[in-house]
């Protein structure tokens, strides 16, 4: 059997990436590029969907990925990229947004929350055809699986729907792909606010943990988080969301269940669990933090590396590409 195709992206919309991302998606991409012949892109095509600031928005590109690389993708093994620099993506986007439905498009929820935040004036085209694009970046790379937190399983599902309509119009162009969603860690909720997911965009930063932080900066948020006068240690999502919470942060970076944290801070306060939540969170981020900031001392080498793997993205993107223009009848050139 041929190894299976992963594939998996971020946007560069911060200067790091936050805990939800690297819980819900790194660690996941981590362990299965082991397994899997895995594309990672830094997508910055839906970054823009948002206004960036153009020389920001290439230093997070390289930010993002050092840290996918500081995290332990390894761009000798994984095909780690940017997508902007295999045009394929754009393109397969146009095609496949002439078969997606306007009402489709509508439903999904990211857009609903996003266009509601920015409102009307500026909710732009590239907001709403952003899942199109997702679904290009998948769909060209011949994708199984895809790993992500719970709140992308929408787009995923709206890429296998788009992949099913082409191929049964057009013929078996696309692999239907599948979502990879982790067990008990998709969605990591603000330390502040956690019936809120954790996110890069959130209004206050109080209740975010971000990867290249100072370590003193995280310990802090981590030992301010939010809890509830109940004082046991307790998996109980709905009547104690930030135990909850910080539960599966730290069952996340120790390798351990709901039942054996119970059992391990059984009778011990909550003073005593965000000391081992803040020793643990700190263990995992410090080698990440200081290998990243280590890659970004060399830029060059780093747009080097960014540089090959796009090459190689760019012979398996064009392939697809080339046969679905020739599926949709578009002429070749002479
Ligand atoms: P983005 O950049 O918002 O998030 C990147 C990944 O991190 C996960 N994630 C979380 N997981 C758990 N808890 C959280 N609080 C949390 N916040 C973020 C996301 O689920 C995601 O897996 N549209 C995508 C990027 C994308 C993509 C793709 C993904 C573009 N093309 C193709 C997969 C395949 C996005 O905006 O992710």
């Amino acid at each position: 059997m041929t190894t299976q195709r992963l594939y998996s992206g971020m946007q560069p919309s911060a200067d790091s990436l936050q805990a939800g991302n690297y819980i819900g998606a790194l660690m996941q991409w981590r362990n299965m590029q082991e397994e899997y012949d895995a594309f990672f892109s830094v997508v910055d095509l839906h970054a823009i969907t948002v206004p960036q600031d153009p020389a920001e928005l290439r230093e997070k590109t390289r930010r993002t990925a050092a840290q996918y690389i500081a995290a332990g993708i390894e761009p000798s093994k994984s095909t780690l990229y940017v997508q902007s620099h295999v045009r394929a993506h754009a393109e397969l986007a146009w095609i496949l947004s002439t078969i997606t439905g306007f009402g489709e498009a509508g439903r999904m929820t990211q857009f609903k929350d996003k266009s509601q935040r920015y409102g009307e004036s500026a909710t732009s085209v590239g907001l709403f055809t952003y899942p199109v694009l997702m679904a290009a970046d998948i769909l060209l790379y011949q994708t199984n699986v895809v790993p992500v937190g719970d709140d992308q399983k929408q787009h995923v599902e709206l890429t296998r729907d788009l992949a099913e309509r082409f191929n049964a119009r057009f013929g078996e162009a696309f692999v239907v792909p599948e979502p990879v969603i982790p067990q008990g860690s998709a969605r990591i909720y603000d330390l502040q606010n956690p019936t809120s997911k954790m996110s890069k965009s959130a209004d206050s930063h109080a209740g975010v943990l971000w990867l290249l932080d100072d370590v003193s900066v995280t310990a802090k948020k981590i030992m301010r988080a939010v809890t509830d006068s109940d004082g046991t240690v307790r998996y109980d999502r709905d009547a104690k969301p930030g135990v909850a919470n910080l539960m599966t942060i730290y069952g996340a970076v120790t390798d351990t269940t709901a039942a054996e944290i119970e059992d391990e801070f059984a009778g011990r306060g909550y003073g005593d669990f965000k000391k081992a939540v803040r020793d643990a969170v700190v263990a995992e981020f410090e080698p990440v933090r200081t290998r990243a900031l280590e890659l970004l001392d060399d830029p060059a080498e780093l747009d080097r590396v960014l540089a090959v793997n796009a090459a190689k993205a760019d012979a398996v993107a064009d392939a697809t590409l080339s046969d679905v223009y020739d599926r949709v009848g578009l002429l070749r050139r002479g």
